[in-house]
């Protein structure tokens, strides 16, 4: 198997912590290489999702790997620290290892995915479990620089079910729809996993001890505990999970894709965007006529296997925290 060279799009945010771990996991491996790791705001601000990069690197024994900062939001609408705690972490952050990342003197997310693409084009795949600022930044400053990407998976949108953040939107594409529409519009290849899969993603209490029980020692296992415990809190609050009791790993589908993939199924489509609605704001939308249509931009992804998912999602973090 060759070995996939990644790029981290991220606003950590709990699902994308879960997310990130089990990148890790595969990491340690050699399944794949992380060759950076670009923050954006989103779930918390700019400052607060590179803080929280930084940390989770550490705990992974990564702290090598550089850390871009994201690119400024004209007009942020409200983030989601109501879901995930005022650090991102669940309120959790104050428990792990002091940043080592220099947030003043990093380089920004936009620079960094212009500089590793153009030096590596073809090969590096772009994973984005963020609002799209900082991939739009980059195609926006120049040109085509996201055909040079070797894939890019996309975790947002609501096809054929309602919003999280409106009834109409799900969150990162909401956040920034502007940016998501360059985006859409940069390659016709884009691998989209959007609530439609991650609403039947629930991550539970029991799979959490699963993790912490292969080894309670771990700072790893014992910090996915207290924050699955939190995220659970927050889901049951807003309703998420339809009173089962657990929180949606969204971002992690991201990964079902790329190291599962026969977890899921997908339908050829062209994904669109509406930028402007004064009550669809950040909509997606895609053509299911039979007639002609415009040309597909995206593969989306239909249905996922839960239970096949999780079991490969646990047994790696499982792998991780030995
Ligand atoms: C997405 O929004 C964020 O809150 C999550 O981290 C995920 O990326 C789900 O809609
Ligand atoms: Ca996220």
């Amino acid at each position: 198997m060759s070995i996939l060279k990644i790029i981290l799009d991220t606003d950590p945010g709990g699902d994308d912590i879960f997310a990130f771990f089990w990148l890790q996991s595969l990491l340690r491996r050699g399944f794949a290489e992380l060759v950076a790791v670009t923050t954006a705001a989103g779930n918390v601000s700019a400052r607060k999702t590179f803080s929280s990069a930084s940390q989770i690197l550490s705990l992974g024994k990564l702290a090598q790997v550089e850390i871009g900062r994201g690119v400024a939001v004209p007009n942020p609408p409200e983030d989601a620290a109501h879901i995930h705690g005022n650090d991102g972490m669940g309120n959790l952050s104050a428990l792990l290892p002091t940043p080592v990342h220099d947030f003043e003197t990093a380089r920004d997310s936009d620079e960094i995915l212009i500089d590793r693409l153009n030096s590596m084009p073809g090969e590096i795949t772009i994973v984005a479990i963020a609002p799209l600022t900082n991939l739009a930044s980059a195609e926006l400053k120049h040109p085509g620089i996201l055909q040079k990407a070797k894939e890019i998976i996309i975790m947002g949108g609501a096809f054929h079910c309602p919003g999280n953040i409106t009834s109409h939107a799900e969150f990162n594409l909401w956040f920034n729809p502007l940016a998501a529409e360059i985006v859409l519009n940069s390659r016709d290849d884009l691998v989209i996993t959007s609530l439609d899969i991650t609403q039947d993603l629930v991550f539970t209490r029991k799979m959490a001890l699963q993790i912490y029980d292969a080894n309670s020692e771990s700072q790893i296992a014992q910090f996915l505990l207290k924050l699955c415990e939190f995220m659970i809190g927050t889901a049951l609050q807003y309703r998420e999970t339809q009173g089962i009791e657990g929180f949606l790993v969204h971002d992690a589908a991201t990964l079902g894709y790329l190291f599962y993939p026969e977890t899921m199924l997908w339908q050829r489509s062209s994904v669109q965007i509406e930028t402007q609605g004064k009550w669809t704001r950040g909509q997606t939308l895609i053509d299911d006529r039979h007639s002609p249509k415009p040309p597909a931009n995206a593969w989306i992804a239909t249905q996922v296997n839960a239970a096949q998912f999780f079991t490969s999602l646990i047994e790696d973090l499982k792998v991780l925290v030995r």
